[in-house]
C-alpha cells in the first residue's frame, strides 16, 4: 500500500500532547464534565484560558490543524491568500481537483475531457500549491472528503475546509467544519478562526444496524426529526452502544451530511471502528497514538451517563426498529421509509419511474458502502435480472476505485449495466452533461448523495431527487421504479420467474487491504523559489482581485431593494453551480448568474426583478451589474434560512462586488452569513420577522446609526414606501467587535493585507 501524503505524526503527538492540561483547564472553566465536542474544541482555543465558552453566545478564536480545499473554492480562497503576500501558508494544506469534472461518458473519457478543458484552472492550481507549500491532489485523485477522511482526518483534531461536507471526517472523531474561502485564507495566514460556540445536540444510538438498513438512514432519520434548519449553529455529537455498531465510514456519512440540518459540524468518539480504519489506510502510528489518550477522545463518563445534563437537546435513535429510509424531492428532510415511498409519489404525482439512479459521492463512496451496494448487483446478476433504469457508479477516490476494481465489485456492476464515473463530484454537483430529459420534463432520480435541491444535480428543476443508502439505490435501479419495496417486494427475471432480492451484505475493509491505485499527489517542493504561478490577464477562467473599498463612514441611506427573495434562497439559487463552476475563479464572470434562482417575492418568477433605472423587468444579473457600473448601492431581501446550502463565498463576494451594501433577512444560514461579513456587507435579520413583509418592490431602504454599530445592540432600519411614508424597523446582526472591523475597513482581507504589510 502507498499512502502518498498524511498528516505529520508530530503534528498529532504535539495536538494530543496538550489534552492533559486543556482539558483540566476547560472543566475548571465550565466547572463540569466536557462533552468530546467540547474537549476538541478547548484544545484548539487559540487562548484556553480567556477563549468564550458560552453556547450560541460567545465569538471564540480557534486554531485548526489543517485546511482542505476543493478545486472550485479553492480558486477564489487563493486568489485571495496570493494578496496577503506571505511566503507559505501557516498550516498543514490541501488542494483536491474533483469539482470541475463533468459527468458524459464514463469515468475515463470525462477525465480526459476535464483535464483538456481545465488545465488552466488545475495549472493554476499546481503551481500555487507548489508555490505556497501546499499539496496537491490532482483531477482523478478523488473527493476532497473521502482522501481527508483516508488521508489526514484523525480522533481529536480539528480541520476546517472549503466545502459543506466538510464534517465527514467526524467519522473519525475530529472536528471538521465547513467554511467559506475567506475562513480559509485567515488559517492559512496565520488568523485565527473565529466562530460561535456552538452548542451542543446530543445523539442516543441504541441497538444495531441491521437488514437493509444503513449508516444513510441514520442521518436520514435524524433530518427528518431535526429538518434543514435544527441543526443551526450546533454541533451533533453522536454517542451511545449503536455509535459502535458503524464503520468509521458508515460515521463519516452521518456526519457528511449533518450539513444537510445546517449542523456546524457532527463527530462520534473514538472507538475500535475509527482504530481499525487507521490501521488498514496505513495510519497504525495515529492508531497507537489515539489509543494512548482515547478517554480524552471521546465525552467524560459523567456526559455518557446523563446526556441531558450536558447538551443542549438529546434525540435517541433506536437502531433495531429503524426502517431502511428515502428522503425528497427538493429537501432532504422530507422523510419516509422506502416503503411508503411509492404510495406518496402516487399521491403528490412524481414519477415514480427512475429515470436514473446513482450511486457513490463523498457522502456514501466507501469500500463497505460499495460492497452493500455490489451485493446486490451481484445476486441480481445471478438471478436473471438487470438495471430497468441506467445506473452511475462514482467511486470516492482513487484508492478506493482501484481496491473495488480489484475486488471484482467494479464488475458486479458493470454486470447489470452500470457505468462508473470519474473518482469525483460529477452529478452530486450538478457536473452531469444530461441528453434524456430536458428542463419540464418531470423526472425521478434516485441517489445516494447528500443534496437534493432544485438543479443540484444536472441544472434541471423538473428533476426530482430522492436520497437513500446505496443498497436502497441499486435495488431501485433495478426495479426502475420507486414504488418497489426491496424488503418485501419481488421481480420478474429474464426467465419470467418472481426472485427476491437478499439483504445486503458488506465488508467494512478489504481483507487484503488498501491498493492505492494510480498515484495522484503531489508533495510542494521544498524550495519553491523558482516556481512561478500564472495568471493570464485576458483569461476569462481566472481574475486577479482588486481589493473593495472600506465603508465610507455614512449611514446607507435610501438603498434600492434589488431583489427579494421569496422562500428558499440557498447559496445554488444566490451562485449556481453546474455551468457556472467554471467561472470559480473570476469573480467578474461568474457574477453573471447572480441570484438567477432567486424566487422574485413579488411576482413568484425565478431570476428577473424589476431595474429601478428605468422600471424595467431584467434578469437579476443584468440589473445587477447595471447598478453596480453605476455605482448605485443596493440591498437585498431574504425569508427564512438565507443561504443555506454550500460554503460558497462567492454567493458573498458577486453581491459585494456588484455593489450590495447589506442583506436583510428573517434567519441566515451559518455560513452564508460568515461569508458576507468577510466580505464587508451588512447582514441583518428582522428583530420582528413579520417586517419582512412591509418591503415593497419600490421601497428603499435606510440604514441609520452605523457609526455607532456594536455587538447585539439592535440596528435601525427604515422602510420608504412608494407612496412617501415611511416604516420603521429594528434590524439585528451577529457581528463581533472585530467582525465591525471587517465592515469598516470593506472586508476580513482589507485588515489581513494591511496586518501582513504593517
Ligand atoms: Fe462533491 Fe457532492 Fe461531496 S459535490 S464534495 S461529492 S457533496
Amino acid at each position: 500500500m502507498a499512502v502518498a501524503a498524511n498528516t505529520p505524526i508530530e503534528l498529532i503527538h504535539r495536538v494530543y500532547g496538550t489534552l492533559d492540561e486543556r482539558l483540566a483547564v476547560g472543566r475548571r472553566r465550565l466547572g463540569r464534565a466536557l462533552t468530546l465536542a467540547e474537549k476538541v474544541l478547548v484544545n484548539h482555543l487559540d487562548d484556553p484560558e480567556t477563549g468564550g465558552l458560552d453556547r450560541g453566545v460567545s465569538y471564540t478564536d480557534l486554531r485548526p490543524d489543517r485546511v482542505a480545499m476543493q478545486d472550485a473554492t479553492a480558486q477564489m480562497a487563493l486568489l485571495q491568500f496570493m494578496t496577503a503576500g506571505l511566503p507559505e501558508v501557516a498550516v498543514p494544506s490541501t488542494v483536491h481537483c474533483d469539482h470541475l469534472i463533468q459527468a458524459k461518458e464514463n469515468g475515463k473519457v470525462d477525465l480526459m475531457a476535464a483535464l483538456e478543458g481545465n488545465s488552466e484552472v488545475y495549472d493554476f492550481l499546481e503551481s500555487v500549491s507548489a508555490k505556497y507549500g501546499i499539496g496537491f491532489w490532482k483531477p482523478g485523485s478523488g473527493i476532497i472528503h473521502q482522501v481527508v477522511l483516508e488521508q489526514y482526518a484523525f480522533p481529536g483534531g480539528m480541520m476546517i475546509g472549503t466545502d459543506s461536507h466538510t464534517p465527514n471526517a467526524g467519522g473519525l472523531g475530529m472536528i471538521a467544519i465547513g467554511v467559506g474561502g475567506a475562513d480559509a485564507v485567515d488559517v492559512m495566514t496565520d488568523f485565527p478562526f473565529n466562530i460561535r460556540w456552538p452548542k451542543l445536540i446530543g445523539v442516543k444510538l441504541t441497538g444495531s444496524l441491521n437488514g437493509w438498513t444503513a449508516p444513510k438512514d441514520i442521518i436520514l432519520e435524524v433530518a427528518r426529526i431535526l429538518t434543514v434548519k435544527g441543526g443551526t449553529g450546533a454541533i451533533v455529537e453522536y454517542f451511545g452502544p449503536g455509535a459502535e455498531s458503524i464503520s468509521a465510514t458508515g460515521k463519516a456519512t452521518i456526519c457528511n451530511m449533518g450539513a444537510e440540518i445546517g449542523a456546524t459540524t457532527s463527530l462520534f468518539g473514538y472507538d475500535d471502528a475509527m482504530a481499525r480504519y487507521l490501521k488498514a489506510t496505513g495510519r497504525e502510528e495515529v492508531a497507537d497514538a489515539a489509543n494512548a489518550v482515547a478517554h480524552h477522545l471521546r465525552a467524560d463518563d459523567e456526559v455518557l451517563a446523563n446526556p441531558e445534563a450536558y447538551y443542549d437537546q438529546v434525540i435517541e435513535i433506536d437502531l433495531d426498529t429503524l426502517e431502511p429510509l428515502i428522503n425528497g424531492p427538493h429537501t432532504p428532510d422530507l422523510s419516509r421509509p422506502v416503503s411508503r415511498v411509492g404510495a406518496d409519489a402516487q399521491l403528490n404525482g412524481w414519477p415514480t419511474t427512475i429515470s436514473y439512479a446513482l450511486v457513490g459521492s463523498c457522502t456514501n463512496s466507501s469500500y463497505e458502502d460499495i460492497t452493500r451496494a455490489a451485493s446486490i448487483a451481484r445476486e441480481a446478476a445471478a438471478k436473471g435480472l438487470r438495471c430497468q433504469t441506467d445506473l452511475m457508479i462514482t467511486p470516492g477516490s482513487e484508492q478506493v476505485r482501484a481496491t473495488i476494481e480489484r475486488d471484482g465489485l467494479l464488475a458486479d456492476f458493470e454486470r447489470i449495466g452500470a457505468t462508473v464515473l470519474a473518482n469525483a463530484c460529477g452529478p452530486c454537483i450538478g457536473q452531469w452533461s444530461r441528453s434524456d430529459v430536458s428542463e419540464g420534463d418531470l423526472n425521478t432520480i434516485v441517489t445516494s448523495y447528500n443534496r437534493n435541491f432544485p438543479k443540484r444535480n444536472d441544472g434541471l428543476s423538473t428533476t426530482l431527487a430522492f436520497v437513500t443508502s446505496p443498497e436502497t439505490v441499486v435495488a431501485l435501479a433495478i426495479a426502475g421504479s420507486l414504488d418497489f419495496n426491496p424488503l418485501t417486494d419481488t421481480l420478474t427475471n429474464d426467465a419470467g420467474e418472481e426472485v427476491r432480492l437478499s439483504v445486503p451484505v458488506g465488508v467494512e475493509l478489504p481483507d487484503q487491504g488498501f491498493t492505492a491505485g494510480e498515484s495522484g499527489f503531489i508533495a510542494p517542493p521544498e524550495d519553491a523559489s523558482a516556481v512561478e504561478v500564472v495568471v493570464r490577464p485576458d483569461s476569462d477562467r481566472l481574475q486577479l482581485l482588486e481589493p473593495f473599498a472600506p465603508w465610507d463612514g455614512n449611514d446607507l441611506v435610501e438603498l434600492p431593494v434589488l431583489m427579494k427573495a421569496q422562500g428558499k434562497c440557498t447559496t445554488d439559487h444566490i451562485s449556481a453551480a453546474g455551468p457556472w463552476l467554471k467561472y470559480r475563479g473570476h469573480l467578474e464572470n461568474i457574477s453573471g448568474n447572480l441570484f438567477a434562482g432567486a424566487v422574485n417575492a413579488f411576482t413568484g418568477e425565478a431570476g428577473t426583478g424589476k431595474d429601478i433605472t428605468d422600471g424595467q423587468t431584467r434578469p437579476y444579473p443584468e440589473i445587477a451589474k447595471r447598478y453596480g457600473e453605476a455605482g448605485i448601492r443596493w440591498i437585498a431581501i431574504g425569508d427564512e434560512n438565507y443561504g443555506e446550502g454550500s460554503s460558497r463565498e462567492h454567493a458573498a463576494m458577486e453581491p459585494r462586488f456588484r455593489g450590495a451594501a447589506a442583506v436583510i433577512t428573517r434567519s441566515f444560514a451559518r455560513i452564508h452569513e460568515a461569508n458576507l461579513k468577510k466580505q464587508g456587507v451588512l447582514p441583518l435579520t428582522f428583530a420582528d420577522p413579520a417586517d419582512y413583509e412591509k418591503v415593497g418592490e419600490d421601497d428603499r431602504i435606510s440604514i441609520l446609526g452605523l457609526a455607532d454599530l456594536t455587538p447585539d445592540a439592535p440596528v435601525q432600519g427604515r422602510i420608504h414606501h412608494a407612496d412617501g411614508a415611511t416604516t420603521d424597523i429594528s434590524l439585528l446582526h451577529t457581528m463581533s467587535p472585530e467582525q465591525i472591523e471587517w465592515f469598516r475597513a470593506g472586508s476580513a482581507l482589507n485588515i489581513i493585507r494591511r496586518n501582513t504589510a504593517g
